[in-house]
């Protein structure tokens, strides 16, 4: 797709915009035929900002406009987004006759911008905003609000002296084929474990190090994935050890461990588990209907599920987690919903529903080339259907995120028991806690305040297991350096 832009205009965020009506579309530099072409212009005129738009794809075009003043607080820069978005989107809407339930609100966090939203206004302002100038439906914009008073309340919480931990294992039993994180899944490659471990172990002293050189208090654990139940009982007593034994677990509130798949699930891990301090574990159906289990390569039934939770059942941790899929192949209305209900009856004390999301290296892209178009309603209407039934089974959504590309442009969403929010879920995706990360493919983020706004450095390891067991540099000084500044 071809954008010529005039003015102070985001292309990012034009091109997000685009993506919402058409998924999929690229916008290269050279392209010989492009299927569409977007013209914005943006001018400064009475006070506020005019955006027009002329937007063609393949044999029809739109011609919109939209002025926008400064606002509610508004910078330049926001209203000027507010303007180009609403003409973009009107021309969208136009051709595509797509109504999207996210509005112009794309490229930030939504509950993000409704916690900024409610530090200045009442809530039914709040919503007004939403609505009337981010144009997200109703429904959308009191999922946002909810969501916000949740994870304002939790970040309220935490000082600039608290951090917390992740690691990363990036191995499973078998590939998913919709699956789009990095994870190794052959014997083959199985037998690098050893050898990552003992390279995470090491790892995780350091980092143990550096906390305490920063003074920070370690408040949650997330060992992810990946698969990390995919380690045996040998290994993971191998990992929690290192971890009990190079923290300081003085102020730890919460330490999870993403089970995940099933398959990977038994007594004597759990036991290992819960014998060094894991309080929070995820069992994941992502549906509850074999044939869909079978059609997105789970290699895992609905009944081990059943037994899988049973297990972890027995064990009593603090919290259990199940993650859901909406608009996985197969999967129709009639049966996510049961996959809702039965979810229900189980009575976890968190329950996640993801939105499908195609990712490149999704390997079912391979077999389905036209995934990106499909548009199945039914997706909307579970994702609908799994909001009022947890509400009305007594879950808060906590914490949420958007993702490109996921069927309808619907949303993740972790829903919570009152009291039993994972909270390390919050605190990694703000822009206020410091999470330092071990492992391949894993991402430190360092926080800190200077005149009362928050400085941001990220630290990437190594992607891939065989990359990360290469590399011999040490992030201390980087790290320690950040906190000096
Ligand atoms: C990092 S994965 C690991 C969980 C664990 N290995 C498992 O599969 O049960 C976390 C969650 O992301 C979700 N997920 C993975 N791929 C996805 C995709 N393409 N679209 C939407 N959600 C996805 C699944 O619900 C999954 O449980
Ligand atoms: S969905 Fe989970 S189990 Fe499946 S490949 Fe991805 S990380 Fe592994």
């Amino acid at each position: 797709m071809r954008l010529i832009l005039e003015g102070k205009i985001n292309k990012t965020y034009v091109q997000s915009l685009c993506m919402m009506f058409f998924h999929g579309e690229k916008f290269p530099e050279i392209e010989k035929n492009p299927r569409g072409a977007v013209f914005v212009r943006a001018t400064e005129q009475n006070g506020g900002i005019l955006a027009e738009c002329e937007f063609t794809y393949l044999d029809k075009t739109a011609k919109t406009s939209a002025f926008c003043v400064g606002e509610d607080g508004d910078s330049y820069e926001r209203t000027s987004k507010c303007a180009v978005g609403k003409a973009v989107y009107q021309a969208g809407r136009e051709l595509t006759g797509k109504e999207i339930p996210w509005g112009i609100l794309t490229g930030i966090r939504p509950s993000k911008v409704g916690a900024q939203l409610l530090s200045s206004f009442s809530y039914e302002k709040a919503r007004d905003i939403l609505i009337n100038k981010y144009l997200l439906s109703e429904k959308k914009a009191e999922l946002v609000l909810s969501v916000a008073k949740n994870e304002t309340k939790i970040l309220s919480s935490y000082g600039d002296d608290t951090c917390s931990l992740y690691v990363s294992i990036p191995f499973c039993p078998t590939r998913c084929e919709y699956c789009s994180f990095i994870s190794y899944a052959t014997p083959k490659l199985f037998q690098l474990i050893p050898s990552y471990l003992e390279k995470l172990c090491s790892e995780l002293k350091e980092k143990a190090e550096i906390i305490k050189k920063t003074g920070k208090k370690l408040v949650t654990i997330y060992i992810g994935g990946g698969t990390p139940t995919t380690l045996d009982v040998e290994q993971l007593k191998i990992l929690l050890e290192a971890i009990v034994g190079s923290f300081d677990l003085t102020h730890l509130e919460e330490f999870t461990v993403e089970a995940g798949r099933p398959d990977t699930i038994t007594k004597e891990k759990l036991d290992v588990l819960k014998e060094y301090g894991v309080r929070r574990v995820s069992v994941n159906p992502q549906a509850l209907n074999d044939e869909v289990l079978l059609a997105i390569g789970r290699h895992h039934t609905v009944a081990d599920f059943y037994n899988a939770y049973e297990i972890v059942s027995a064990e009593q941790f603090d919290s259990v987690n199940t993650d859901l899929i909406v608009g996985l192949s197969r999967d129709t209305y009639e049966s996510f919903k049961s996959t809702i209900d039965k979810i229900c009856a189980l009575d976890p004390q968190n329950v996640t529903v993801h939105a499908f999301s195609v990712k490149k290296s999704a390997r079912i892209l391979e077999n389905d080339s036209q995934i990106y178009e499909k548009q199945d309603t039914s997706a909307v209407l579970s994702m609908e259907y799994a909001y009022e039934r947890l509400i009305s089974s007594g879950y808060e959504p906590y914490y949420m995120y958007r993702q490109k590309n996921t069927v309808c442009d619907l949303e993740n969403v972790g829903y919570t028991k009152i009291g039993k929010e994972c909270r390390y879920n919050v605190l990694m995706m703000s822009d206020s806690h410091t999470v330092f990360s071990c492992g391949a493919g894993a991402t430190t983020k360092l926080v800190k305040k200077i005149d009362g706004k928050e400085a941001i450095s990220r630290i990437f390891s190594p992607k891939y297991p065989y990359e990360y067991l290469q590399d011999n540099q040490s992030k201390e000084k980087e790290i320690l350096a950040f906190f000096e500044k």
